[in-house]
């Protein structure tokens, strides 16, 4: 029997975490499956980590980054550099992962070349055009095109199920990010900062980078977070900062100067897991964050006003704050004082996956291709 060729197309440091145990589990099954990987690298530093980490070498890297790229000149450079490789390969199907540009423009040129179109992490939804954006039309474009939809919980495929879909072509399989923390928590933390952490401080892991949140809300938020700092001495704050020239100019204004804020270079994924277990919560506008934060049992302040991913939110690991400043101080200033209470055993419970979902898909790629 031939070989089914399966290309797996992803671009940034998300969706390279939460593809590489898919890939992984594609290079297992190598009877069944030739797979090829193609990296658009939207991501240069932050997908290079990754293809690392997990020891991924990609068949094409079409290194399409810029410094401050617009959504339009991504959507072009990617689209016209598939063309030729989906012309030359000719898969059975395309795998692309979340609700990234790659995503999006990868499933546009599968379906331009009638290629058959996987989504991995299908059916997340907020119904709200703008937020986060511009992922959640991305998301919804790239379900539009689908044919096969690996959507990670029960939410995300009724999500699926209010477009005009057929059924038999959802598959519920838990969250590939499940399966990738698994393989990292057990590694530690051993990047430099972790040596200059005092004992007995309190420590709150920080990311932020969405596009809705330049500006303004960033700067709010980090307004908040000097002002912790600056009224409670005993509290230090761990800040892998996005390489994003905005996000990196704001930072180092607002927080560059604060020796209780660590602003420190984007964490490699296995110290990035090791740091989330061992500081004492997280405050972040990350979609994949929300997702490990139950793997390691940790509660998250969540810089948004929506999630696509509000499974967490019934268990009590995350919390929706938004972005103003009051709101964001108080309700840092109340996780501060719970610190040292022992959380009942539910937010460790995952909601989001088990841990196996990339054999799952692969399993169900063997029976439909
Ligand atoms: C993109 C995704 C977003 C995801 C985020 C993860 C879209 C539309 N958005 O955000 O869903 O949450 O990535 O981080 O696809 N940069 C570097 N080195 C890197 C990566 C980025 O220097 O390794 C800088 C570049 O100047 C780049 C900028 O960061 O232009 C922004 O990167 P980009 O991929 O455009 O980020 P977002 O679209 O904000
Ligand atoms: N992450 C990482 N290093 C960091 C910050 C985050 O490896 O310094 C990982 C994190 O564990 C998660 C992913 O990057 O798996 C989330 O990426 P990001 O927040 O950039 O994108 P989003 O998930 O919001 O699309």
């Amino acid at each position: 029997m031939r070989k089914k060729k399966v290309m797996s197309i992803f671009g940034t440091r998300p969706e390279a975490i939460k593809m590489a145990p898919v890939v992984q589990e594609l290079e297992k099954n190598a009877d069944q499956f030739e797979s090829i990987v193609v990296v658009t690298a939207q991501h240069r530093e932050m997908l290079d980590q990754v293809l690392d980490i997990f020891k991924i070498t990609p068949d094409y890297d079409l290194d399409i980054m810029k410094q401050n790229q617009t959504l339009s000149e991504m959507t072009s450079r990617v689209l016209m550099a598939l063309d030729e490789i989906l012309s030359q390969e000719k898969p059975d199907i395309v795998l692309v992962h979340g609700d990234t540009t790659t995503s999006f423009v990868a499933s546009l040129a599968a379906f331009y070349h009638q290629i058959k179109i996987g989504h991995v992490e299908a059916g997340l939804r907020t119904w709200d055009k703008y937020a986060p954006y511009p992922e959640e039309m991305n998301r919804q474009m790239t379900d539009c095109l689908a044919d096969v939809y690996f959507a990670p919980t029960e939410l995300s495929r009724e999500n699926l199920l209010k477009s005009p879909i057929n059924p038999e072509k959802i598959f519920v399989t838990g969250n590939t990010v499940v399966d990738a923390i698994q393989q990292t928590t057990l590694l530690g933390f051993t990047h430099p900062v972790s040596q200059k952490l005092k004992k007995d401080t309190k420590k709150i892991l920080l990311t932020m980078h969405r596009r809705e949140n330049l500006g303004k809300p960033m700067e709010n938020v980090f307004f908040a977070v000097q002002e912790i700092v600056e009224k409670n001495n005993d509290v230090e704050v761990i800040y892998p900062v996005h390489p994003n020239p905005k996000v990196q100019e704001m930072a180092r204004k607002i927080l560059g100067h604060l020796s209780q804020v660590h602003l420190i270079e984007p964490l490699d994924v296995v110290d990035f897991h090791n740091c989330m277990a061992t500081v004492d919560f997280i405050i972040s506008d990350s979609g994949g964050v929300q997702e490990e934060a139950p793997s390691v049992g940790k509660k998250v302040l969540v810089l948004r006003d929506k999630t696509e991913r509000p499974e967490g939110l019934e268990t009590g690991v995350l919390k929706l704050i938004g972005t103003q400043k009051e709101k964001v101080y108080n309700e840092i200033d109340e996780l501060l004082a719970e610190v040292g209470v022992t959380h009942d055993d539910k937010l460790k419970n995952n909601p989001y996956g088990q841990g196996d979902a990339s054999q799952k898909i692969i399993e169900i790629l063997s029976e439909i291709l």
